[in-house]
C-alpha cells in the first residue's frame, strides 16, 4: 500500500509534512542521522560509524532492505515547510515467512526539532500504514517492536502512549560515552487482529 503525504501541526504552531522517502533523500538522511548521533542522546552509534557519504548511505539502506517497495519496509520522512528534513521513521519486516508479521521500528528527530511533536506525527503515520497494509497474499503486520535505551525517557513515554509495552530488558547493552553501562528495553505492540499467544507460564 502506498502512503499519501500528510501535514501535521506541531506544538509551536508550525507544520511538518510526513511523506515516504525517495532515493533523492539519501544525502539529507545522512545529514539528519549525523546530527542526531552528534547530539549523543538516545543513540547507540558514533558519527564515525555512519557511512562516509550519501552513496554509501544509499547502499546501506538497500542492503538492509529499507528501500523495498513490496511492503516489506516503509520509511517515512518529516520535513518542515520549506523542505528541511527533520525526522525519519522506519519499519522493516522480518524476512522468514514465520516472522513476516513482525515489523521492527526505528525513529529519529533532528535535535533542533525535538519536543515539537514530530516523533509523534511520524510514529502515528507509520502505525497507520502498518495497520492498513496488506500483502498480495493477504499477509500483514501484526506485531511491531523496537529497542530503546532505558535512559531515553522521551522516547519511552512516546512509545507507551502509543500502546507499546515493555517486553524485556537487555542488561548493560549500551556503554555510554561516560563509561556507564545502561540497559536497553525491548518494547512491543500487537496490532488489532493479532492472536494472543498462550502464556507459557500458565498452568496446563
Ligand atoms: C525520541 C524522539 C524520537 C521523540 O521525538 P520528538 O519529536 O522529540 O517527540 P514528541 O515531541 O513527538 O513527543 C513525544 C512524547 O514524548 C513525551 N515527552 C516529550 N518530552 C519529554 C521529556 N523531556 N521527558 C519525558 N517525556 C517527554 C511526551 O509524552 C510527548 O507526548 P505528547 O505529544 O503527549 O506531549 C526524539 O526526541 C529523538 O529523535 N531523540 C534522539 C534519538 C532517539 O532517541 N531516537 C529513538 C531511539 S528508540
Amino acid at each position: 500500500m502506498q502512503i499519501a503525504p500528510i501535514r501535521a501541526r506541531l506544538r509551536d504552531g508550525r507544520h511538518c509534512v510526513v511523506r515516504p522517502f525517495s532515493e533523492e533523500d539519501a544525502a539529507a538522511r545522512l545529514a539528519l542521522e549525523r546530527a542526531i548521533v552528534r547530539a549523543r542522546h538516545g543513540v547507540v552509534k558514533h558519527e564515525d560509524e555512519l557511512p562516509a557519504d550519501a552513496g554509501a548511505y544509499a547502499e546501506r539502506l538497500e542492503r538492509a532492505g529499507l528501500t523495498a517497495t513490496d511492503g516489506s519496509a516503509m520509511c517515512l520522512a518529516a520535513e518542515m515547510d520549506g523542505g528541511r528534513l527533520v525526522g525519519e521513521a522506519t519499519l522493516l519486516r522480518l524476512q522468514p515467512r514465520m516472522l513476516r508479521h513482525v515489523g521492527v521500528v526505528g525513529l529519529g528527530v533532528h535535535p533542533e526539532a525535538q519536543g515539537l511533536g514530530v516523533g509523534r506525527a511520524l510514529m502515528g503515520r507509520l502505525l497507520e500504514w502498518a495497520r492498513a497494509h496488506r500483502d498480495a497474499d493477504g499477509g500483514r503486520v501484526l506485531r511491531v517492536e523496537l529497542q530503546v535505551r532505558s535512559d531515553n525517557a522521551r522516547a519511552i513515554a512516546l512509545y507507551r502512549s502509543l500502546g507499546f509495552v515493555l517486553e524485556g530488558t537487555r542488561r548493560a547493552l549500551v556503554r555510554r560515552d561516560d563509561g556507564v553501562f545502561v540497559d536497553d528495553l525491548v518494547m512491543g505492540l500487537l496490532l488489532e487482529g493479532a492472536p494472543a499467544a498462550p502464556d507459557p507460564r500458565a498452568a496446563p
